[in-house]
Order: C-alpha cells, then sequence, then structure tokens
C-alpha cells in the first residue's frame, strides 16, 4: 500500500467514526493560530499568537517578517493548542492546514510544518481554503446552522456574496470588482493617521462621530451584486487632504463615520438585493470585517425586517484563527479530500 493509499484508507473509516478530533494550522497572514476542533463543531482549543506588534512599526504586514515569526512560533502554538485540548498526538484522527489564499510564504511554513507532521505521525492531512475557514466561523458559533444559504465574505482580501449550496458547495454569486472591504477601511484608516490595524480602529472613532457629516459617492458596478470601494477611498482621500489643507479639518469621528457608513451600505444593499433574488432565508457573514459594529447592527436589523435569519462569528472568531479551519476541515475530510505530500501553498486558491 502506498502512503497516499493507506491515508485515504484512514480518512474513509473515519467517516464512520463518532468523534473526529482534528488539529488545524492557519499561517496564511499575521497570526500564527492552531487548534483541535471535534465533529466540526466544537473547539477543544484555539490558540492564536498575533503578530501585530512587528508590523504596527512599519504600518501594515510585511510578508518577510510575517513568515519569519510564524516559523518561531509554529511549534509552541500547535503544543499550546493540544495542551488546551488535553489532547496528545494519539488522540488527533486528522491534520488540517490552511494552503491558500494568503501571503505565500507565510502559507508554506504551515503547509511545510503540517505536511512533516501527518507524515511522522501517518495522518491524514486535509488542505483548506481560507476563506473557506471563515464561512464556517459560523458553524463554530450556531450549531444548528446547516446549508443552504447566503453568505457575504468580507476580509482584508475578498468581498464576495457566496451562495453555499451544501457543505462544500459554493456558487459565486457577486465580488468586488476593486479593493476589498477591509483593505478600504484600512486605507481610509491610514488616512487619518490611524495606527495599523486600521478597520477596527476606524470602526471605534466611527462610533463616536456624526455618520452625516462627509457626504460620499455611490460607486456603480457592472455586476448587480458587485462591490466596489476604489472610487470611496479616492473620494474620502481627496476629501480630506481638502480639508486639510484648508485647515478646516472636520472631527475624525466624523470621516470615520461618514467612510463606515458608505461601506456598510453599499455591502447591505448589495446582500438584500441577492437574497431578494435568490430567495434564500439565511444570511450568514464572515471574514475579518464581520467584526464591524455597524455591519453585524445594520444586517441584523435589517434581517430582522424581512424574516431573514441572520448569523454572524463570535467576536473572537472573526479574524484568522485555527478552530476555523479545523471547522472546514471536517466537512472536506467527510468527503474525502485530503492531501498528499506534494501539497504546496496556493496564494491565488480559487474556492469555486
Ligand atoms: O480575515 P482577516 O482577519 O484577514 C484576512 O483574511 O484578510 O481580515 C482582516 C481585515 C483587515 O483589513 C482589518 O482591518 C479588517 O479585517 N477588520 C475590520 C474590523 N476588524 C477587522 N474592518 C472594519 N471593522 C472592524 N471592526
Ligand atoms: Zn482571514
Amino acid at each position: 500500500m502506498t502512503y497516499i493509499q493507506e491515508m485515504k484508507a484512514r480518512a474513509e473509516a473515519l467517516k464512520k467514526q463518532e468523534h473526529v478530533r482534528i488539529l488545524a494550522l492557519e499561517t496564511s497572514c499575521d497570526e500564527t493560530a492552531a487548534a483541535v476542533v471535534e465533529n466540526g463543531r466544537k473547539i477543544l482549543s484555539n490558540a492564536v499568537y498575533s503578530q501585530i506588534d512587528l508590523h504596527a512599526l512599519y504600518g501594515g504586514v510585511v510578508p518577510e517578517i510575517a513568515s519569519r515569526a510564524h516559523v518561531e512560533k509554529v511549534s509552541q502554538i500547535v503544543e499550546a493548542a493540544l495542551k488546551e485540548a488535553d489532547v496528545s498526538m494519539d488522540g488527533i484522527d486528522a491534520l488540517a492546514v490552511t494552503c491558500g489564499p494568503g501571503l505565500v510564504g507565510a502559507l508554506l511554513i504551515g503547509v511545510s510544518y503540517m505536511k512533516g507532521l501527518a507524515f511522522a505521525c501517518r495522518k491524514p492531512l486535509v488542505p483548506v481554503h481560507h476563506i473557506e475557514g471563515h464561512i464556517c466561523a459560523n458553524y463554530l458559533t450556531f450549531p444548528e446552522l446547516e446549508p443552504p444559504f447566503l453568505c457575504l465574505a468580507v476580509s482584508g482580501g475578498h468581498s464576495h456574496l457566496f451562495a453555499v449550496e451544501d457543505y462544500g458547495v459554493y456558487r459565486l454569486i457577486g465580488c468586488t470588482q476593486d479593493d476589498a472591504a477591509g483593505e478600504a477601511f484600512d486605507k481610509a484608516a491610514r488616512v487619518l493617521d490611524l495606527p495599523y490595524p486600521g478597520g477596527p480602529r476606524l470602526d471605534r472613532l466611527a462610533d463616536e462621530g456624526n455618520d452625516t457629516a462627509l457626504r460620499l459617492p455611490h460607486s456603480h458596478t457592472d455586476g448587480k451584486y458587485d462591490f466596489s470601494f476604489s472610487g470611496l477611498k479616492t473620494a474620502f482621500l481627496n476629501a480630506v487632504n481638502q480639508q486639510r489643507m484648508s485647515g478646516e479639518m472636520m472631527p475624525p469621528a466624523d470621516l470615520a463615520s461618514s467612510f463606515r457608513k458608505a461601506v456598510c451600505d453599499q455591502l447591505t444593499d448589495k446582500t438584500l438585493l441577492a437574497l431578494k433574488d435568490t430567495g434564500y432565508r439565511k444570511l450568514a457573514l464572515a471574514g475579518g470585517v464581520s467584526a464591524n459594529r455597524r455591519l453585524r447592527a445594520q444586517l441584523q436589523e435589517a434581517c430582522g425586517q424581512r424574516g431573514i435569519a441572520f448569523y454572524c462569528p463570535r467576536l473572537d472568531l472573526c479574524g484568522d484563527n485555527g478552530a476555523m479551519i479545523g471547522s472546514a476541515a471536517y466537512y472536506r475530510l467527510m468527503r474525502g479530500q485530503i492531501a498528499d505530500l506534494t501539497l504546496n501553498a496556493m496564494p491565488n486558491y480559487s474556492l469555486i
């Protein structure tokens, strides 16, 4: 029996096992994160090392520094996840790792580490798509949630509307034509001289401001359910620069609040349109931007008014973490999706 035949046989046997525990690793950007998850729904541990302090000095993620930090921390974080879950490697049934999309060097650390561990322990290795992980963070928060549903996935690199037709079956409904929502928040935060990471800081500042202080343009997109944030970002940058030059700056909280409203309104309007046209009765929010207070509240209210069930991840599961990868991996494993040792980092890996 070859190595991959042996792994496939093990994965097949796991389909009939009552409790399946997966050790999952996430290193696609600036978080080194590992977790142990049971049956895709129950978090036994979730250890995260955030590199924020290392990158703050440079105002954004420096890929080279991220890779080095992952190398330094990965063993410690995996050990911490096992310890917190109170299991040894013998109690782990399969391994999982984010193989894309993300920073190639950062992904490579996780993929190489998990391939080595899988080979040494002779356990099946499940490759996971980062955004699929974000979507599955909802399964960890809501045990009753099952497909089909519509999902708005918004992070530093994605602004996508997916129809989640079944576990692992996605249909693209719309996506951004230029910047991702998280990227737009980060850039606007930089214009306001807020330190990295800008998105959450702009969100907090916006709570204290007047959201009608600055008028921003509506974005036009070719696709009915597509997004565009680059025109908004340029209009914001120009308005702030003009105000600076004239010496009559609006309070930063008003500027932040107006920008946040423009982004959230666009995300909400397109999502509601897609819900109406597709007929889905459930909406899930996913990705780092799902932590945004206004976006959560606005979608919650709009869904409530229309009798649509709204789901968004627990705040500690909105950002990058290992548990969401462990959840996505369980459903991939149940469909027999495992990797052989040729698995590589896929920085442009597409979900559909
Ligand atoms: O999912 P994530 O942690 O990493 C990626 O997969 O990209 O998302 C990070 C993005 C960053 O752009 C960050 O500024 C944004 O999510 N973000 C927020 C908030 N929290 C994180 N944007 C707006 N409001 C927030 N509260
Ligand atoms: Zn992410």
